[in-house]
């Protein structure tokens, strides 16, 4: 107690001498310059003789003594351009020396407070955020991260290409873009962007929705004549799909031919949407070829078909006197 009081009274001696606090600083430094700064700290003559002055932050504690470094010594320094004077040098400024620094007379007199802010334009931190691929299963939350670092912190939004060229906002705001349940349809490149005053950063994630196959055929029913061609039509959505093909009714995997042609037409745009269509080419159906056709749709997990039978049209009108009835 009675240390203390003694304390307080070299304090007050030199808080005349010096004054008071001479500077309280804010310093931003923009970090593109990734420069170096200088930290002033000036005692007002005359100098007491002996006097040291000391660095302080708020991080590291101590980290001079007079023209002594007792931390970061690649990065810091004491000038001393007066005999009055001890600035504190910082080179090669990076983010990590952004802190409070104080300099004290090795007596506790704080000469100067200085806030020492390193602004910086953002930057993606991949490591923390969602890859260029992103792969989710349908009915479940989907969410897509951008971890974006910068001072000012970095406002990020959320844009949708829709397939397209030009990227639409969704007026989501935020280092995450959540959708819940996601659907098929959502599948698609989607950009984050983060922007400050001093630039900005994009990124694409291409999102795909994995989802079990199903194949759907045109009509279930088609009519065709001996010497007619015939088109039986098929439709397989799916994500992702290991194969998708015709079979005959002997179970054999037709593929394009002499006879045959497999017409594969996907929707475009990784939109998980396949066309594919066995054309019995003109002239050459004959008896055997009546019968059921299989449309296939394969994922690693599942099988999925769907029949068409192919009719001779003599057969069409017994077949609607049946629906009619
Ligand atoms: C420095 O920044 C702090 C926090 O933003 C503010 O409270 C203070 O008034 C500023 N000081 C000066 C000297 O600009
Ligand atoms: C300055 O030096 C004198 C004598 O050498 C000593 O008594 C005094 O404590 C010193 N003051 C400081 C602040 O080091
Ligand atoms: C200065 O402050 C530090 C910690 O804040 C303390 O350890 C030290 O004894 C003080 N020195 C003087 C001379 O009061
Ligand atoms: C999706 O999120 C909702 C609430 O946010 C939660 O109730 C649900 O269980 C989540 N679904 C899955 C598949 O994780
Ligand atoms: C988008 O692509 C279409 C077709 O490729 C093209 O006609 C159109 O000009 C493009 N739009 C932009 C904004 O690039
Ligand atoms: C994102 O993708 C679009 C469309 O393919 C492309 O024009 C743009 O350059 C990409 N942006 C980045 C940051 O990769
Ligand atoms: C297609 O099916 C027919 C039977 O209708 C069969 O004779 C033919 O070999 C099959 N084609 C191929 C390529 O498997
Ligand atoms: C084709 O399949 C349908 C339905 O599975 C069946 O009713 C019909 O008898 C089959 N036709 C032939 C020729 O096998
Ligand atoms: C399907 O399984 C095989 C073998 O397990 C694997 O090599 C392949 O990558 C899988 N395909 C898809 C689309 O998942």
């Amino acid at each position: 107690m009675f240390i203390q009081e003694k304390g307080m009274v070299i304090l007050f001696v030199f808080c005349c001498l010096f004054a008071g606090v001479q500077s309280l600083l804010n310093i931003t430094l923009p970090r593109k310059q990734n420069g170096d700064v200088t930290l002033p700290c000036w005692i007002p003559e005359p100098v007491p003789k002996n006097i040291s002055v000391r660095w302080y932050s708020a991080k590291d504690s101590w980290l001079t003594f007079g023209t002594r470094v007792y931390k970061h010594r690649t990065y810091l320094s004491v000038q001393k351009p007066a005999p009055n004077e001890w600035n504190l040098h910082i080179k090669n400024l990076a983010q990590s020396f952004a802190d409070v620094y104080t300099c004290h007379t090795d007596t506790n007199v704080t000469v100067s407070i200085i806030s020492l802010v390193v602004e910086s334009e953002p930057k993606m931190e991949d490591g923390l955020s969602t890859g260029k691929y992103y792969t989710v299963t349908e009915g479940d939350n989907a969410t897509m991260k951008c971890v974006v670092s910068g001072k000012p912190e970095p406002i990020i939004e959320w844009f949708r290409w829709f397939r397209g060229n030009e990227s639409y906002p969704l007026n989501v705001y935020g280092s995450q873009l959540k959708i819940p349940g996601v659907q098929r349809y959502a599948a698609d490149l989607y950009t984050c962007k983060a922007k400050n005053k001093h630039g900005e950063v994009k990124k694409n994630i291409s999102m795909t929705v994995d989802f079990e196959p199903e194949v759907d055929v045109m009509s279930p029913v088609v009519y065709a004549k001996q010497g007619e061609a015939a088109v039986l039509s098929c439709v397989v959505q799916g994500s992702p799909l290991v194969d998708v093909y015709w079979t005959d009714k002997g179970g054999n995997r037709n593929s394009t031919w002499w006879k045959y042609w497999i017409q594969t037409i996907p929707a475009g745009n990784g939109i998980p949407v396949i066309f594919i269509n066995m054309i019995i080419r003109p002239a050459i159906i004959s008896i055997h070829d009546y019968g059921n056709y299989t449309c296939n749709a394969k994922s690693n997990e599942s099988h999925v078909q769907k029949g068409v039978e192919l009719k001779k049209p003599e057969e069409k009108s017994a077949d609607d006197s049946l629906t009619h009835n």
